[in-house]
């Protein structure tokens, strides 16, 4: 399973279109590594890169719309502040368990409805911003 980049992904903002496709090869190697059964350490290093790159993604996301006064700044932090809570969750079940495949299914459901979710539904709403 993969995310495919498309543009109905796009919302326009070249910054944030730019950091989602990093975003989203940066998961796709994270999958494939689940694939094929990495260690453990491999694994924990590309979630720990993920965790540091979608917090300065979102501060990213943040930062503009802060700029710009947005109306649903503060709604849109929490979808940001929820996801961060979940993928912790995560972290730590990888640490704890390893790669079950109920764990790496799972996971890879989540990350990838909640991202084109958010992006296709919430980031979108962004467009018109600078
Ligand atoms: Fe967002």
């Amino acid at each position: 399973m993969a995310i495919s980049w498309n543009k109905n992904l796009e919302t326009g903002i070249q910054i944030v279109d730019s950091q989602h496709k990093s975003l989203v090869d940066k998961l796709n190697e994270f999958f494939e590594a689940c694939i094929q059964k990495k260690g453990k350490e491999e694994l924990m290093d590309m979630i720990k890169f993920l965790e540091s790159y979608v917090v300065f993604h979102f501060k990213t996301e943040e930062d503009i719309m802060q700029r710009n006064k947005f109306p649903g700044y503060l709604k849109h932090k929490a979808m940001h502040d929820d996801f961060i809570k979940e993928f912790l969750k995560i972290k730590d079940r990888f640490e704890k368990e390893g790669t079950t495949i109920e764990l790496v299914n799972n996971t890879t459901k989540f990350l990838t409805n909640w991202l084109i979710e958010h992006i296709s539904k919430v980031d979108k709403q962004l467009g018109n911003l600078k």
